[in-house]
């Protein structure tokens, strides 16, 4: 299948690991990125399920509006095939966090290292770019390919959340992982903390 933005692989401001990203486009919307998310596997970890082209597209322009939220496409260097997303955001101006969310929409694609590709290239530009302090990411606990792929990033588990998500069948913890601007915190605690002295 041919990449549907002609002219977008001149975008792309980060590449490697047979992937690139580039900001995503209101054309990248159409019939098959909304099929992306009536995929039960694909969004069986995600709060976003079953959303229109109108919500996809008030998502992405609130971003552009704000520069807040930062949406790229993640595309295969072979073909162009727009695969997923990484979103950059919301972004916490005063704290300098923000989220880095990777969805693969295309599960033909999954287990070939792009996501952990796509979450080093996110890292670095939230980093670079943008001036993030901090990244954060809420997994489910049995997000397995998720959790490999952000700790094969170079993430932290900073924390797990006992029982925290309700999902089919019953509830699962939560892992709260982040990665740290070495710029800003060049020196880490390690986790879990204890409790403060007093
Ligand atoms: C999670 C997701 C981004 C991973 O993408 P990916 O490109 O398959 O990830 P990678 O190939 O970089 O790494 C995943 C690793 O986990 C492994 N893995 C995936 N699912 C697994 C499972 N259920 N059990 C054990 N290992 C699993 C993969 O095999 C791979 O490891 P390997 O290289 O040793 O084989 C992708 O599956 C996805 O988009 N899922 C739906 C949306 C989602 O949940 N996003 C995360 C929100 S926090």
């Amino acid at each position: 299948m041919q990449n549907k933005s002609p002219g977008a692989r001149d975008t792309a401001v980060a590449r490697d690991g047979g992937i690139y990203l580039r900001p995503m486009l209101e054309s990248d919307i159409d019939e098959r990125y909304l099929s992306w998310f009536r995929d039960e596997e694909v969004t069986r970890y995600l709060e976003s399920k079953y959303i229109t082209a109108d919500d996809a597209l008030a998502f992405l322009r609130w971003g552009q509006q704000t520069n807040r939220r930062f949406m790229y496409a993640v595309c295969l260097e072979d073909g162009d095939l727009h695969i997923g997303n990484v979103k950059i955001g919301d972004i916490q101006p005063r704290a300098m966090l923000c989220d880095l969310v990777t969805v693969l929409g295309d599960r033909n694609h999954w287990g070939k290292g792009y996501a952990t590709a796509a979450i080093k290239l996110a890292t670095a530009l939230a980093f670079d770019v943008y001036g993030i302090r901090k990244l954060n990411a809420g997994i489910y606990s049995g997000n397995i390919g998720s959790l490999k792929a952000y700790t094969r990033a170079g993430w932290l588990v900073e924390a797990v959340l006992y029982a925290q998500y309700a999902i089919a069948g019953g509830f699962q913890d939560k892992f709260v992982i982040s990665c740290f601007n070495p710029g800003h915190h060049s020196v880490l605690p390690s986790f879990p903390l204890t409790l403060p002295q007093v």
